[in-house]
């Protein structure tokens, strides 16, 4: 029976994780971890509610008492550190808590844990490990041509990639130092169920189901690689069973789209299928986020080769599940799109309505 702790588990990714690895085993047991701000909500784990293997727990990563007590009271097995502030925009406008959260908090989840597993210098009791759950924003922007590896230099240009890329650095030089057990997943853009509607897929379909402007940050060329969600868990649980200690894994299913190419195929879906009214006149060009990385691309050999990694979802299938699913809960999307976000972005991009 193996414990996970799973940081940042009412967000976007992490809950889907959860849902992932309750609906995969069930001998096994999880702790969530989340400090539930404006991106943490726990209705997204409602069906589990309940569940005698699952556990929720509010905090925040950087407490270092409540750490403690977790491991003391638990036989951790795994941490899985999807905790973080993770929208470039919010980064923009406010740094600080990029640092707190991303850097600091994995340093001290890290430093939690190296306490916990380890028995003596540079030896940890057996079957323990860090999984730090990254992004491919860390290697910088592409031109054309090329993809990213495991080897592609860091080169991040947000302060969220920043600070994701700082936090990666921490986590390998405590297994360079101390051979302390991690491994380091990047992976490129998710869509699917349960995602804050500040990010574009699940804020195009909100704009479209009120008839509003959708804005397009700059030229609406910039590239994205999206992989649907539940193949990122299923990487991360691969990583986690079989990946070799002090890796770093890319994940990513070729799935490269230009931002408006991904807006027009939303729209022409909820055109056919909901509102002729939904269409490409909602569209509007706003001024270009400040220092927008034109293209991101995966290459995602190494975790297929060696971990036999395969994502399941075509993404024809995977945003037609999602663009559904979000229809299906279109409160659930009405209702966390805060005000103070709409003023926030107002003010940057223009007004959401
Ligand atoms: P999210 O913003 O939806 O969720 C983040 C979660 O972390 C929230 O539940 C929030 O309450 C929690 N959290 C924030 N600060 C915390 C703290 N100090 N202590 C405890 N909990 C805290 O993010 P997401 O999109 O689910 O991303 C999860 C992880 O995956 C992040 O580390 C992100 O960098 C990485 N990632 C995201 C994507 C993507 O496309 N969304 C792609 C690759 C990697
Ligand atoms: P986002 O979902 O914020 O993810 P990331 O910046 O981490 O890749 O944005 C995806 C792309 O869509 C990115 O190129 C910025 C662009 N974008 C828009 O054009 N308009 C929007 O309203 C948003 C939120 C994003």
């Amino acid at each position: 029976m193996k414990t996970y702790l799973v940081t940042g588990g009412a967000g976007f990714i992490g809950s889907n994780f959860i849902a992932f690895l309750l609906d995969t085993y069930k001998d096994i047991k999880i702790i969530n971890l989340d400090k539930l701000t404006y991106a943490g909500n726990l209705e997204n784990l409602i069906n589990y509610d309940g569940f005698e293997n699952y556990k929720f727990i509010k905090g925040d990563i950087n407490d270092s008492v409540l750490l403690n007590e977790i491991f003391e009271n638990n036989e951790i097995d795994y941490v899985v550190n999807f905790a973080a502030e993770s929208h470039v925009d919010r980064s923009i406008e406010n740094p600080s808590i990029f640092v707190e959260t991303n850097v600091l908090g994995t340093l001290n989840l890290l430093n939690t844990a190296k306490k916990f597993w380890q028995k003596a210098e540079d030896i940890y009791i057996e079957g323990k490990k860090f999984i730090q759950i990254s992004t491919d924003e860390v290697y910088g922007s592409l031109s054309n041509e090329g993809y990213f590896t495991e080897e592609t230099p860091l080169d991040p240009h947000s302060p969220y990639s920043a600070s994701k890329a700082s936090a990666d650095l921490l986590v390998q030089s405590f297994f360079d130092t101390y051979k302390f057990p991690v491994n380091i997943t990047r992976c490129s853009n998710n869509y699917g169920p349960f995602q804050f509607p500040e990010k574009l897929i699940p804020l195009v379909i909100h704009q479209c189901i009120e008839k509003k402007q959708i804005p397009i940050y700059g030229d609406g060329l910039n590239v994205r690689d999206w992989l649907f969600v539940e193949d990122h868990c299923s990487a991360v649980d691969l990583v986690i069973k079989n990946g070799q200690l002090g890796e770093v894994y890319n994940i990513g299913g070729h799935n490269e789209k230009t931002n408006i190419g991904l807006v027009n195929k939303i729209i022409g879906y909820l055109n056919e299928e909901v509102d002729e009214n939904i269409n490409k006149e909602l569209i509007t060009f706003v001024k270009d986020r400040k220092g927008h990385d034109r293209r991101y691309a995966i290459d995602p050999t190494k975790i297929e080769k060696e971990l036999q990694w395969k994502p399941k979802y075509h993404f024809e299938t995977g945003i037609i599940k999602t663009i559904d699913w979000y229809l299906d809960n279109s409160e659930w999307l009405n209702n966390i799109l805060d005000d103070e976000y709409k003023k926030y972005y107002q003010k940057n991009y223009g007004k959401l309505n």
